[in-house]
């Protein structure tokens, strides 16, 4: 297996490169982020956003809402850059580096996916002619969340001298704003307000608290220098800075380093952030960082151990999907209190508000690999029941739970209702990954304890927007997930996510009642046998949209009404739509921003013959834009599952570099998130066929004829599986776990540790 390594030769001083590489190099353990900022900063007129993060660390900003109506939401929260703590100088002698004055000789920043660091190396000229090499190593702890940690080293390449470092702690920080972008936050003001507690030989503390949302966060700072000092001194300025300076002496071909150590803590986490802070930092200073990098590969080797893929041959590929995986663990949190964010917590955009992204693209690549984070983060949601079922009564719905379409802490802060609010298919989606998770792992303690009461509750918020006519249950006025057709009747995704949700619902509350527990969840919620004989009855009764002229599903009820829009004469500067035309314009036409009736087909396969399947997607493809990140990665899973191998494999090439490539010219704002899972999902269920239902696990592998071969393991009620397509033949085997059993092409097989079943590969077919 090939080292994990991303690799970025920063040849020229462009604001492009440095943009992307602040994403592409950010450091996130899941409850820190920090942007992988130069740092010496950005030259002049360079757009930057120089942010760090903490995950559901937010304020609450007035929702500016043009005309106010009836329970429209009138606040949102936001994501806060909470500090600035990756800010050093560097002097040479009296020369300051900086990217734009003497001659820069290399320039190079790596990611080391299994040492969980990323580095810059630099060898630079100043202008009077002093070499030096710089070596900079960053990492977010996976042992210690609350820590950053930057080393700094510098070696003379040729001179004896002095060198001086300037280190700051800013914590008097504002977010990046970008008014022409909807997808980013219009203004930026001042949401925190800081001061420094102390400051005194290297080590400072500073404490903000938010204006709005009583939140307090502490950073604590602590330098620790290798290299003969010359002399040091800690400044404070303004209040909120702190400025740590300190000179060593350096000969010819000999390193110094200055390592500095930052500690966030926040009262979302910690009830005394600062006394946590202190304490923390405490402990981390005590072990000092080869203890703190030794056990970053540890925690590193564990999680490859159980997610690895390899793309047999394809080095590029290779390290397009480890980077996908990697950024999924470095952006999801580790506690209920908090989720993934859409860009995770490499920067801005999309306000760090999480989404059914979670659930439908990220979630299921922690089912198949890190259950344990699966289960937090839909523990999280179902922290959050109480907040969504105080929005189901805000939309007019007497019963049930209705999530919101994007949020930090449970409510909705979504302003633009036909393309937010009225997502409510989130509920379905929100049942679909809970249910896999059970499938998966066969969790019942989780059914019991939480899962059965947010399946219950989403349930019944079908049953209160739904009703029957002719005969059908039908669900009028919601989007699904294409937001360029927004506020329709019985769109097909959201009706399929409805019944299943309604009819897993009914297993759950039946599954509970068989083993006699499902006494504490009637007492809780006052669920009756009546309502559950309604959900059966509305599920039965679900309509799903069916064109018998075209026999295709439309994607609602007046979806095919609409003259299609004419992408071919739409030029190329045009897109992303959304960012060209009014939204009332594309609602009327045939255009899609992403999988919509397609996701349906990936997750509900059952509801349609393979025919209907195919035509549609013939359709559709023909007028989805995919100018959502969302969308090629489900084009190629169902591609993969009709059999069309080759467009299968050409959309998965689309998701699978999307951000180390900047396909969607916007990977500076943060990456994203979904696609990352989507690309996973794209290969091992999409070209591995695999699917986790009632009846178990089932593979159905073939091979892109691009690749050699690929492997990847999951794990499945306990075992861990390794799966190898190569040599025209699948293998599967059984690693580690008690016993198997695993269905290959349709075929039953039963697998004792260690035992493996090999077959020829087959082409793919539903
Ligand atoms: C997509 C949504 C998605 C959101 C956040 C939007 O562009 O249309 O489906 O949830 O981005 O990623």
């Amino acid at each position: 297996m090939a080292d994990r390594k991303i690799i970025s030769k920063e040849t020229e001083v462009s604001e492009a490169v440095y943009g992307l590489n602040e994403t592409l190099f950010h450091n996130a353990n899941g409850y820190i982020g920090v942007r992988g900022c130069l740092e010496e900063g950005v030259p002049e007129g360079f757009d930057t956003m120089r942010g760090m993060y903490i995950n559901g660390f937010y304020d609450i900003i007035p929702m500016k809402q043009a005309e106010n109506l009836c329970n429209f939401v009138e606040e949102k929260q936001t994501m806060l850059n909470v500090a600035d703590t990756q800010t050093i100088y560097l002097y040479i002698g009296d020369e300051k580096f900086t990217m734009t004055e003497g001659t820069v000789l290399k320039h190079q920043r790596t990611l080391d996916m299994d040492a969980g660091i990323t580095i810059r190396e630099v060898i630079w000229r100043s202008p009077k002619g002093k070499e030096v090499s710089i070596c900079i190593k960053r990492m977010t702890s996976f042992e210690q969340l609350s820590l950053f940690t930057m080393e700094y080293q510098v070696t003379s390449l040729n001179f004896d001298g002095k060198i001086t470092w300037e280190s700051y702690h800013i914590s008097d920080v504002t977010n990046y704003s970008n008014a022409n972008d909807p997808r980013l936050a219009a203004e930026s003001e001042k949401y925190l307000e800081s001061q420094v507690l102390s400051a005194e030989s290297g080590k400072s503390l500073s404490v903000s608290w938010t204006v709005k949302s009583g939140l307090t966060m502490c950073a604590a700072v602590s330098h620790r220098v290798r290299g003969e000092v010359l002399v040091e001194n800690t400044v404070q300025q303004e209040g909120t800075t702190v400025v740590y300076q300190v000179s060593v002496n350096v000969q010819k071909d000999q390193a110094v380093t200055l390592g500095k150590y930052t500690v966030f803590t926040d009262s979302v986490h910690s009830d005394n952030p600062p006394e946590d802070a202190k304490a923390q930092m405490q402990a981390a200073w005590d072990q000092g960082l080869d203890y703190f990098y030794q056990k970053q590969r540890a925690y590193l080797k564990h999680f490859w151990h159980h997610s690895e893929m390899e793309i047999i041959g394809d080095a590029g590929m290779n390290q397009a999907v480890s980077f996908n995986m990697y950024q999924l663990l470095q952006s999801a949190a580790r506690n209920s209190n908090c989720n993934i964010a859409a860009k995770g917590l490499s920067g801005e955009g999309y306000e760090g508000h999480y989404f059914w992204d979670t659930e439908m693209f990220m979630i299921p690549f922690f089912t198949l690999t890190n259950p344990e984070l699966a289960k937090m983060l839909l523990t999280y949601r179902y922290d959050s029941l109480d907040a969504a079922r105080k929005n189901a009564r805000l939309l007019g719905h007497q019963k049930g739970a209705l999530y919101p379409w994007r949020t930090i802490t449970g409510e909705e802060c979504s302003g633009y209702f036909p393309s937010g609010t009225a997502q409510y298919h989130i509920d379905g989606d929100i049942a679909y990954a809970l249910v896999q998770y059970c499938l998966t792992t066969g969790d019942y303690e989780f059914i019991k304890e939480k899962g059965g009461e947010i399946i219950i509750e989403t349930a019944r918020l079908w049953l209160d927007v739904g009703n029957y006519s002719d005969g059908r249950f039908v669900i009028n006025d919601v989007t699904g997930p294409d937001e360029y057709t927004c506020m329709v009747n019985n769109n097909y995704y959201t009706n399929c996510c409805a019944k299943y949700n309604l009819n897993w619902a009914v297993t759950a509350y039946e599954l509970l009642k068989e083993k006699n527990e499902i006494a504490p969840l009637v007492q809780k919620i006052g669920i009756t046998e009546e309502e559950i004989l309604q959900m059966k009855q509305a599920a039965a009764a679900m309509y799903l949209p069916y064109d018998e002229k075209q026999k295709i599903n439309p994607q609602d009820d007046s979806f095919l009404s609409k003259p299609v829009w004419n992408l071919k004469e739409t030029p190329a500067d045009k897109f992303p739509l959304l960012l060209h035309f009014h939204p009332l314009h594309l609602y009327r036409y045939q255009v899609c921003k992403q999988a919509d009736t397609v996701l349906a087909y990936f997750l509900f396969e059952d509801e349609q013959s393979p025919e209907v399947m195919k035509r549609s997607y013939e359709y559709y493809e023909k007028i989805t834009t995919h100018d959502s990140s969302l969308s090629t990665c489900v084009f190629s899973i169902v591609a993969s599952r009709l059999g069309m191998e080759e467009k299968a494999y050409e959309y998965f090439g689309d998701s699978a570099k999307l951000d180390l490539e900047n396909t969607h010219n916007n990977t500076k704002d943060g990456i994203h998130t979904a696609n990352m899972g989507g690309c996973y999902m794209a290969i091992v269920n999409g070209f591995a066929g695999l699917r986790i239902n009632q009846d178990g696990a089932a593979l159905a592998p073939f091979l892109p004829q691009a690749w050699e071969g690929y492997r990847f393991k999951f794990r499945y009620r306990g075992n861990l599986i390794q799966v190898i397509v190569a040599d025209r033949q699948v293998t599967v085997r059984l690693e580690e776990g008690g016993s198997l059993e695993i269905a290959v092409y349709g075929e039953k097989y039963l697998l004792q540790p260690g035992e493996a079943v090999t077959l020829d590969v087959k082409s793919s077919d539903i």
